[in-house]
């Protein structure tokens, strides 16, 4: 079973790379193939590219990592998603990471929700920055990545994925949590980038017993 990621920029060849360094098939959907050949290409014979439709269609896990200006025209441009998981890795960012564009009662991933048909939406890999997707070890610590949606067998298929490359999966339980990872999001671009954190640093859960 390969997976399918939407989109082969900073969230798209960090995941693409961390999966097929474990082995895994990666499938990427994008308008312009040809821009990403080579790249894809260097990622070895477990990846591929294509045009977006096909790279729906070539998977039933479909990773969006896309500007989310581009999440509806993709998601409506499938008519039936046929019980897909759709991972949405994206958020609904202001311009110049001014802040969020959706929310507080809702979220980019249950408006996804609501327009991709038949879609098991996930919210997943949208609260860490991109290096951190490509390499997720630290020293100090595992990195979380919270996940959350509505069908718990999806939920369990993208935590073990977040597992595989090296997350601490957290198991958020339904979509509407996405409410707080959106802005969970915000809060690792806010020290990154307007904080001085830079974007080597990621959260992690600390349990007592
Ligand atoms: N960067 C991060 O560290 C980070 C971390 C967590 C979440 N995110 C979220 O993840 C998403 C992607 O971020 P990014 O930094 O990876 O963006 P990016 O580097 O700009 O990459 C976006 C990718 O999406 C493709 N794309 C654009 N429109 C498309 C469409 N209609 N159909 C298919 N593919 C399309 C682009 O292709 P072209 O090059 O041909 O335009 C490009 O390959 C955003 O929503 C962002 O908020 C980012």
């Amino acid at each position: 079973m390969s997976i399918s990621i939407i989109g082969a920029g900073n969230v798209g060849m960090a995941l693409g790379r961390a999966f097929t360094q474990k082995g895994e098939t990666v499938v990427f959907g994008v308008p312009d193939p040809g821009k990403y050949s080579i790249a894809v290409s260097a990622l070895g014979a477990q990846a591929r590219v294509t045009d977006t439709l096909a790279a729906v269609a070539a998977s039933d896990l479909v990773i969006l990592a896309v500007p989310h200006a581009a999440v509806q025209a993709i998601a409506q441009s499938v008519p039936d998603w046929q019980g897909k998981i759709l991972v949405d890795a994206t958020n609904p960012l202001a311009p110049g990471l001014s802040g969020l564009t959706v929310g507080t009662h809702t979220s980019g991933g249950e408006e996804l929700a609501r327009i991709a048909r038949h879609a098991r939406v996930v919210k997943a890999f949208n609260t860490t920055g991109a290096e951190n997707m490509a390499h997720a070890a630290y020293l100090g610590g595992i990195p979380m990545m919270p996940v959350c949606g509505d069908d718990a067998d999806a939920r369990q298929r993208v935590m073990a994925l977040a597992t595989l490359i090296g997350f601490d999966a957290v198991d958020m339980g339904p979509l509407m949590a996405a409410r707080y990872l959106e802005p969970f999001a915000m809060t690792w671009i806010h020290l990154a980038f307007r904080q001085g954190y830079g974007r080597q640093f990621a959260f992690s859960v600390l349990r007592r017993g």
